[in-house]
This record gives C-alpha cells, sequence and structure tokens, in this order.
C-alpha cells in the first residue's frame, strides 16, 4: 500500500507521461530547428514537466523560470494575476517556449502572454501538459499540448493540492474530487 493509495488513483500513467513528454520534445527539436529556445516554466507545478522535457530537446535550449499566484475571490479565480517571482533576464529577441501545467480558465496564461508580449521575445509559443477545456473561461493559443481531460481536480508530476502530492510520477485524481 503506498501513502497516497486512499485519496489519489491514477489517470494517466508515469509511462504514458513520459512518452507523451519525448514526442513533444521531438517536435519542438523539429520546429525550432537552427533556432536557440528559451524555455519559460511557470513555477511551482511545471518545473518536473520543464526539467523532463528539457532532456528531450535536442537543440541548444536555456530555460528560465517565473512564479505567478492567482487571487481567489472565494473558491473561484478572479482572474487578477500577480507575479511573485520575476526573470533576472531580459527575454527581448529570445524564442521563448511557456510551459505549464494545466491550462483551466486559461486566466493566468491570458496575463501572463500579455505580460511576456511587452518585452519583445521574437517569438512566444505555449506548451502545456494538460487542458481542462470544460472549465476554460478565456481561450488561450495552445501550441504544444501533452493531454486533454476532463473536469477533474488532478494532482502529481508537479501538479498539487494544498502543495502535496507534486511527487506522483503519474497524473493522479483525486478521490473526494
Ligand atoms: P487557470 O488560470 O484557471 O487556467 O489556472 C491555472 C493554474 O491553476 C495552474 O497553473 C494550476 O496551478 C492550477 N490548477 C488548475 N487546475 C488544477 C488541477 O486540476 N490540479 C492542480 N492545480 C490546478
Ligand atoms: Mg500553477
Amino acid at each position: 500500500m503506498r501513502y497516497y493509495e486512499n485519496e489519489v488513483g491514477v489517470l494517466i500513467t508515469q509511462d504514458a507521461v513520459q512518452q507523451r513528454v519525448k514526442e513533444l520534445g521531438e517536435q519542438i527539436t523539429r520546429d525550432y530547428q537552427g533556432r536557440d529556445v528559451t524555455l519559460l516554466g511557470i513555477m511551482k507545478g511545471s518545473v518536473f514537466f520543464l526539467t523532463d522535457l528539457l532532456r528531450q530537446i535536442d537543440l541548444p535550449v536555456t530555460f528560465e523560470l517565473m512564479g505567478v499566484s492567482s487571487y481567489h475571490g472565494g473558491t473561484e479565480t478572479t482572474g487578477e494575476v500577480r507575479i511573485t517571482h520575476d526573470l533576472a533576464k531580459p527575454l527581448h529577441g529570445q524564442h521563448v517556449i511557456v510551459v505549464e501545467d494545466i491550462i483551466d480558465t486559461g486566466l493566468t496564461m491570458r496575463f501572463l502572454l500579455e505580460n511576456l508580449a511587452a518585452r519583445h521575445p521574437a517569438s512566444v509559443k505555449l506548451c502545456t501538459l494538460l487542458e481542462k477545456p470544460a472549465r476554460a473561461r478565456v481561450q488561450v493559443p495552445i501550441d504544444y499540448k501533452g493531454f486533454v481531460i476532463d473536469d477533474h481536480f488532478v494532482v502529481g508530476y508537479g501538479l498539487d493540492f494544498d502543495e502535496k502530492y507534486r511527487n506522483l510520477p503519474f497524473i493522479g485524481v483525486m478521490k473526494r474530487d
């Protein structure tokens, strides 16, 4: 019996996650031939995905991290987002791929993409491990997508419930959703 088994069931296995990350890395490698790429991970959730994805990209690639947190009015996000950890270096002229764990309402990413555009990178694309389209409130253009999931609260592979379960190597679903 593993410690999490009463609370979390498997939605996407570790093997399926790793296989999909490998495919995304190969796709990015093809799309960015001849260019340097900066992966921009959004803390903390995307860090696990980011470090695996980096190792599947066969190009000169660097990474940076940004922290954002959404304000919540009750249980619903207000769409107002605060930068909790900003970049030390400018993105001017760089080919940036934003790496996110999940696009839920899309409000966090809409704010972030507007903020990044003001820094004049050469290009910005979005790579998310998961998308939950049932909850979308604004449309954000997703260039690379791992999996589309139903409206579950998911944990594992970086995703948390109250900061816990980030260490699970698969995508799980809370049993008392
Ligand atoms: P959005 O602004 O509603 O798209 O929220 C995106 C952020 O909410 C993600 O970066 C996650 O941190 C968090 N989030 C949304 N859905 C889930 C989930 O099912 N599990 C864990 N975190 C989630
Ligand atoms: Mg997050």
